[in-house]
């Protein structure tokens, strides 16, 4: 219901089992090990990413999660050069490597189908923005996150605050429940308030965060890293012992 789908939940069930069908149904995520921490890094978009040459602070870890029309390519000493998740919903998504998790974030049934589309015939549907009809991606690295792992970070802990989680949030609190140890870089507005990005100049100067509660957002990562340590450098939310 977030994006006006108007289908019943047979519908919606259908769907998923056409999606099990295609995708991996096992977990194919590392598994938590006394002997191992599962290090992270969760790679926002923001602008403040520009000049920060945390490239290599970003590659070292075992996980490199980036999101929707987040690049690498010439943009490598600031935000990195692996990527191993890559977290988009139909309307940002864009051709993967053969090595990386595509891991989508679905709002409608539509969402289901373009993915099973997207990788096999083509999609021919349309969306509030324009949606690529063919994408380049691993079959067999997909994930899915269930539309109510949504909801429960909308509940949990955003509080119900904005229409729903933005895309950075969701894929920190993934992260906080597959890694051990999650560094987080490129969150953040610029001095406007606007979530500008360092792959393109600012198109919108009102953009602010969108529907999304970026303030509120930004508080609970400052808290979190707070609650731990926080780094000068970038914020760090560390679970694993030394
Ligand atoms: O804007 P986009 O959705 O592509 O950016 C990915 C995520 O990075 C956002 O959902 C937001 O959580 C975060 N972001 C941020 N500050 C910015 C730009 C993006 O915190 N200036």
């Amino acid at each position: 219901g977030l994006q006006a789908e108007k289908r019943n939940f047979d519908s919606y069930s259908t769907t998923v089992n056409t999606l099990f069908k295609m995708f991996p149904t096992q977990s194919i995520l590392i598994e938590p090990s006394p002997g191992h921490c599962r290090t992270c890094a969760v790679v926002g978009n923001s602008g403040n990413l520009l000049g920060s040459h945390y490239g290599p602070l970003i590659d070292f870890n075992d996980v490199i999660i980036r999101m929707n029309n987040g690049p690498t390519k010439g943009y490598e000493a600031d935000v990195g050069k692996r990527t191993t998740h890559h977290i988009v919903y139909p309307e940002s998504a864009s051709d993967l490597d053969n090595t990386t998790h595509l891991v989508l974030v679905p709002f409608k049934i539509q969402d289901l189908e373009w993915l099973i589309k997207a990788l096999t015939t083509g999609f021919f549907g349309t969306s509030y923005m324009p949606v690529k009809s063919k994408i380049k991606a691993n079959k067999d690295l997909v994930m899915v996150v269930n539309p109510a792992f949504m909801r429960y970070v909308h509940d949990t802990w955003l509080e119900k605050k904005g229409r729903y989680p933005s895309t950075g949030f969701m894929t920190l609190v993934i992260a906080l429940h597959i890694c051990d140890e999650v560094h987080v870089f490129g969150y953040g507005a610029d001095k406007d308030g606007n979530w500008s990005h360092y792959l393109e100049k600012l198109q919108d100067r009102k953009l602010k965060t969108g529907v999304h509660p970026g303030g509120h957002e930004y508080s609970i990562i400052q808290q979190l890293a707070e609650q731990q340590k926080t780094q000068v450098l970038y914020w760090m939310v560390i679970i694993c012992q030394h």
